[in-house]
């Protein structure tokens, strides 16, 4: 018998090839969940099941399982739903929406396509897997938990990120929302708002303009997608059950 924050729990996780996704896996597997690791790259999710996720449950990674899955396809999202209800019996309860992706650019000279692109993944994305996964849920009448990553740019705004502080300003009114709406069910939703965590995603951001970054945050560090892994496990687990419809900042201070 597993032991841990979320033992014997099912959670599916989306963007698990890399970055905070892969390490919500390690995290939840550390402490007892059953992970899927859905990504739209399956190549990453193989590996985060096969060398990360195993290892930190310290169980081989037959339970687990890697899937390939893009979060703006509302029939691939459907289908997922059904091909985990025939393989595990059961949705999952824990469900992490990490997928994303930037396209920055000054507002004047930004493509209708990146603004579309990334509503597409960061916002709809996380409406069509919440929603899917929410009716199974409620199907099964099994209480459960969403956690959505915004990011604290959706508070704040930053230069060259108008597509993306708006799909992450959104997925924090759509959590809030949800989470109204799901109470009665006893599905909690939170939103989970990073500052700069050393992940791929932050390679972009130039060493000129990270090095100011920095100088803004009381820490003085780029976060580690573990220490964002460890929230995302407690709203995952009980402990947090009285946590539904917030927004936590995970920023070093910034
Ligand atoms: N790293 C940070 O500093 C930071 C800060 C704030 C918010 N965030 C948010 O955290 C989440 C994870 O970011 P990360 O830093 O791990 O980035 P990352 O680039 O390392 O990982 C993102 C993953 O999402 C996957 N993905 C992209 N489009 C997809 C799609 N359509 N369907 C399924 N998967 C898709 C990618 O293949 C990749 O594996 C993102 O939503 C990001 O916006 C990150």
């Amino acid at each position: 018998m597993s032991t841990g924050l979320v033992a014997g729990r099912l959670a599916l996780v989306t963007g698990a090839g890399s970055g905070l996704g892969r390490a919500a896996c390690q995290v939840l597997s550390r402490e007892g969940a059953t992970v899927i690791a859905a990504d739209k790259n399956y190549d990453s999710v193989v590996e985060t099941i096969k060398k990360h996720t195993a290892l930190a449950s310290g169980s081989n990674d037959t339970e687990h399982s890697a899937v390939e899955l893009d979060v703006s396809d509302s029939s691939a999202v459907r289908n997922l739903v059904q091909t985990i209800l025939k393989q595990y019996k059961s949705p999952p309860t824990i469900i992490v929406n990490s997928a994303g992706i930037t396209r920055d650019n000054w507002l004047l000279k930004m493509s209708e396509e990146d603004y579309s692109l990334v509503q597409n993944v960061n916002l709809k994305g996380t409406f069509l897997v919440m929603q899917a996964f929410a009716k199974a849920m409620t199907e099964a009448s099994l209480p459960g938990s969403i956690i959505n990553i915004s990011s604290i740019v959706a508070k704040y705004g930053n230069m060259g990120q108008t597509n993306y502080a708006g799909s992450k300003a959104g997925v924090i009114g759509m959590s809030q929302s949800a989470a109204k709406e799901l109470g009665k069910f006893n599905i909690r939703v939170n939103a989970v708002l990073p500052g700069m965590i050393d992940t791929p995603i932050v390679k972009t951001v130039p060493e000129k303009v990270m090095q100011g970054m920095l100088r803004m945050v009381p820490l003085g560090r780029l976060g580690n997608p573990t220490e964002v892994a460890e929230l995302i496990t407690f709203l995952g687990s009980d402990k947090s059950s009285f946590i539904t419809g917030a927004s936590i900042d995970i920023t070093g201070g910034w």
